[in-house]
């Protein structure tokens, strides 16, 4: 595994750069409850450019995020991220620790010289971006099989 991407060594939690296969042990219980393995697979997934973030509490996965490398038409920087598949355990969720992950995408997105990081957000998760500072673009649309989003995005 990676070193730990956290300046935190004497903290229970690290992050770290895990591959797509690493995530599934997240995305499917949280993200794709109910459904065959395969569904937890993105286009992408495996693209050189493609990023995988997990956060551990002592050596346990408990969340996870990616960052692709993906164009919106609905913004005009030449540099764009999506971020996909953000999750973090049950039992470990309510306790800011998305924050922490998400904000180690950013700054690592940041060095890669992107503009702008964007998601389509499900509306649960719409107080969590905007907590961290994700402005909503467009109207809600629906995703078969999951329900009402909001395209969001910030500026790095
Ligand atoms: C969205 C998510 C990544 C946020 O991470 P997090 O570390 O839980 O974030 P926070 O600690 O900031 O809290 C998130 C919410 O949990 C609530 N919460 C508080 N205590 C909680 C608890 N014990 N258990 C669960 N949720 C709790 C918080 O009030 C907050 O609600 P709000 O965002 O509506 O204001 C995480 O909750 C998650 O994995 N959710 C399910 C998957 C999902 O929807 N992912 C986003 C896809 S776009």
């Amino acid at each position: 595994m990676s070193e730990n991407l956290l300046n935190n060594t004497n903290s229970e939690y690290s992050i770290n750069i895990i591959n797509s296969k690493e995530t599934y042990p997240v995305r499917h219980p949280i993200l794709r409850a109910g459904k065959p393995i395969e569904s937890c697979v993105f286009d992408g997934d495996d693209f050189e450019t493609t990023i995988h973030l997990g956060l551990f509490s002592k050596n346990k996965l408990i969340g996870i995020s990616t960052f692709l490398e993906k164009n919106n038409s609905s913004f005009s920087e030449t540099k764009q991220y999506q971020l996909r598949g953000m999750a973090i355990l049950k039992e470990f969720q309510g306790k800011n620790l998305g924050n922490l992950i998400l904000k180690e995408g950013e700054s690592l997105l940041k060095k890669k010289d992107v503009e702008i990081v964007w998601c389509n957000a499900r509306e649960v998760a719409l107080n969590f971006y905007k907590r961290n500072n994700y402005k909503i673009i467009g109207n809600s649309f629906n995703i078969k099989d999951i329900g009402l989003h909001y395209t969001m995005f910030k500026m790095l």
